[in-house]
């Protein structure tokens, strides 16, 4: 698939990007510098390249990488999400939009909470940013992007997902299988997005205090 990831220069966009080229899939990387975009694009093919793997990955403006792809991916800290969203908006038609965005802040003895904003979760407020003809997906808010970008580990995750459209699940689903190990838990309609969301800073605080890169698995 034509996958594009916003902000795509960042952390969590690393493993992604790699994991879906090693899949094959065509991959466009979103900056608010095309320069930068570019930069890390010949990164990511260099590695992939060490791995005997040719990267179909392109670097774009977010707006381009946004317009020339199927599904979207917004990997973009929270604070900006929604504002980078309602900039390039006229770039989104009927694509397939994933959001991972947490929002999240931390505390004077440096534990970390869950700070939703007003609509609830990152997802409904992201929604609120999107066209309607737009399907949203909640996804990949628990997997720690250290673990992630480590792409000759299989990584033997749950992915919990939510959305109001069940064709955009089930495509997020494959995709998130093309990550091998990886099994998708479908946990119903978008507005459920805050309790995945919420998960994130438990990992982030047990991460710290264990230091370990920890991940959701539910047996
Ligand atoms: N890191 C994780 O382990 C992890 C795990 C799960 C979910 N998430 C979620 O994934 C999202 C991205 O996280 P991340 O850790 O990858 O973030 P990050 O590395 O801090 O930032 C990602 C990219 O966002 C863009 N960006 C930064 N400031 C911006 C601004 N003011 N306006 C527009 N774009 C801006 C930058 O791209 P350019 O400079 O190229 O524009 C940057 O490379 C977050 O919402 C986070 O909650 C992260």
């Amino acid at each position: 698939m034509k996958i594009a990831l916003l902000g795509g220069t960042g952390d969590i966009a690393e493993g992604l990007v790699l994991r879906w080229s090693k899949a094959g899939h065509e991959i466009f990387i979103g900056s608010r510098s095309e320069e930068k975009a570019q930069t890390i694009t010949d990164e990511y093919k260099e590695k992939l390249a060490s791995l005997g793997i040719e990267g179909q990955i392109s670097g774009m403006a977010n707006a381009d990488a946004a317009k020339a792809a199927e599904v979207v991916i917004i990997s973009i800290p929270p604070e900006y999400a929604a504002a980078t969203i309602s900039q390039i908006k006229d770039s989104f038609t009927d694509q397939i939009v994933v959001t991972p965005v947490v929002s999240m802040e931390r505390h004077e003895d440096k534990s970390f909470v869950y700070n939703p904003p007003p609509q609830g979760s990152s997802a409904l407020e992201i929604k609120e940013a999107l066209p309607e003809t737009v399907r949203l997906v909640s996804a990949y808010h628990n997997l720690p992007a250290k673990e992630l970008s480590k792409v000759e580990e299989d990584l033997d995750y749950d992915v919990v997902i939510c959305g109001d459209d069940e064709e955009a699940k089930a495509v997020v689903t494959k995709l998130t299988e093309d990550m091998p190990n990886m099994r998708v838990l479908d946990a119903g309609p978008l507005k459920l997005s805050a309790m995945i969301e919420a998960i994130t800073p438990l990992i982030v605080n047990l991460n710290i205090k264990h230091k370990r890169h920890f991940s959701v698995k539910f047996v």
